[in-house]
């Protein structure tokens, strides 16, 4: 059966002549309906009787959300450039349309773009004859020197709820990196509030994560933008503040978080995101598949990033938080597995030695070994806490802060610094 595909290509001086080829039969493609905008795109895909949608760049109102949109009712996406427009591919392609081709492509081209744009084969760069005439189907670069993708790393602090010290971690990991010379920026992620600015005592209103959502919706986020929505507060160290208030956690949609990673790979080394802790898939709570959901941007940075820490307290009930938490990601992201953190250790709350307990405890329960230890330091976490400060700042020395050191050593592939504070006498 032929596939049922709307257009919105209107405006386009070839748009009559590309549906009337498109039609022909033996291209397997039928053109159910022409829409006019982006809102008849939308309405004609909630029908369900289409399965793909062919849209030019030039396409008014055309947003990350009318993208997302489109593939959430299960219409897949390619878009169309006038030919050599890389301005327009690009944006696309921020938008999150992975297949996008020049307009002159000719129909048996854009034909089979379609059928794999609902197969859900990966975008190859193949089908365009002539690579020189045409632009590349983006999504793989064909030529990484004309096509720079990002080499940065991104580290995703996750964990479960009751405040294991996600945004103590990424803090400090950042901080420390940046410290070691490694370009480091912060990303306050979390969607139940951001809390990253006031830790790191910066008073001013700035726009962070909200506005660099905005300019990735609107297919705009670039290296430049993302680098003057973030704060320097340091000569390596960017933060990307949070959401001031937790109600606005809609802006950040999940398409908008791929994009500003993928800048964020550009800018930035390393890329230290602070996550919130929930990953429950909430869509089942609502029919209109289309509605945010708050924690798709969480899981968007689990999704992409390299690394993913999960967390966690050193108590039986933050342990048992722990093994919850590890169990539903595995769920939902059955690809992803995270490095165990295990924060706040101390003598008390599980008898014998902590480190050994809680090893053989996690690898009972959640079947994971666990990846770092750090102390219960409260003197030094309370010091940084009043003074807005890093752990460097003020706890040089501090347990914690050694721990943390080494951990961002190891996240952002540097050699871990000597230990000489110990030695050193004031
Ligand atoms: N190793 C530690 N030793 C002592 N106190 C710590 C340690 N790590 C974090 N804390 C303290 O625990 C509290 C919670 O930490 P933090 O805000 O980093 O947790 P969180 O997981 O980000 O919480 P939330 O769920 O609010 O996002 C803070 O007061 C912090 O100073
Ligand atoms: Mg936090």
């Amino acid at each position: 059966m032929a596939l049922q595909v709307f257009t919105a290509v209107t405006g386009a001086a070839w748009e009559s002549e590309l549906v009337g080829e498109l039609d022909r039969a033996d291209h397997g493609v039928t053109v159910v309906r022409r829409c006019v905008d982006v809102g008849d795109l939308l309405a004609a895909a909630a029908t369900g009787t289409g399965q793909a949608a062919l849209l030019s760049a030039e396409l008014r109102r055309l947003d990350g959300d009318a993208v997302a949109r489109l593939l959430a009712a299960g219409v897949a996406v390619v878009g169309l450039v006038e030919p050599g427009d890389h301005t327009g591919a690009d944006r696309l392609r921020q938008l999150g349309v992975s297949r996008v081709l020049p307009a002159d492509a000719d129909a048996a081209q854009i034909a089979r773009a379609l059928r794999e744009a609902v197969s859900g084969a990966p975008a190859t760069g193949h089908d365009v004859g002539d690579p020189r005439a045409a632009l590349p189907v983006l999504g793989l670069p064909e030529d990484p020197a004309d096509r720079p993708t990002g080499r940065g790393r991104v580290v995703a602090v996750w964990g479960p709820s009751g405040a294991p010290g996600r945004t103590t971690v990424a803090v400090t990991v950042a901080d420390e990196a940046a410290r070691l010379g490694v370009s480091t920026l912060l990303v306050d992620a979390d969607v139940y509030g951001g809390v990253v600015a006031q830790v790191l005592g910066l008073l001013d209103e700035s726009p962070g994560i909200a506005a660099a959502a905005r300019l990735a919706s609107a297919g705009t986020l670039d290296v430049p933008r993302l680098a003057r929505t973030a704060w320097a507060v340091a000569p390596q160290l960017r933060v990307l503040t949070g959401l001031s208030r937790a109600d606005r956690w809609p802006e950040v949609r999940p398409q908008a978080v791929e994009t500003l990673l993928e800048q964020a790979r550009r800018l930035s080394a390393l890329t230290v995101v602070d996550c919130a802790f929930c990953v429950e898939e909430d869509e089942e709570l609502s029919f209109d598949t289309a509605a945010p959901r708050r924690n798709g941007a969480t899981l968007a940075v689990l999704e992409r990033a390299d690394t993913v820490l999960c967390v966690s307290g050193a108590d039986p009930v933050a342990l048992q938080r722990t093994v919850r938490a590890l169990g539903q990601l595995r769920e939902v992201l059955p690809d992803v597995t995270p490095v165990v953190v295990v924060n706040q250790v101390r003598r008390g709350p599980v008898p014998g030695d902590p480190e050994q307990e809680i090893a053989t405890a996690l690898s009972r329960f959640a079947g994971t070994r666990v990846g770092a230890f750090l102390p219960a330091d409260r003197r030094a976490a309370d010091a940084a806490l009043a003074a807005g400060r890093t752990l460097a700042e003020v706890a040089e020395r501090s347990a914690l802060r050694v721990a943390l050191r080494t951990l961002a050593a190891e996240l952002a592939q540097v050699p871990a610094p000597r230990r000489r504070a110990a030695r050193r006498r004031r």
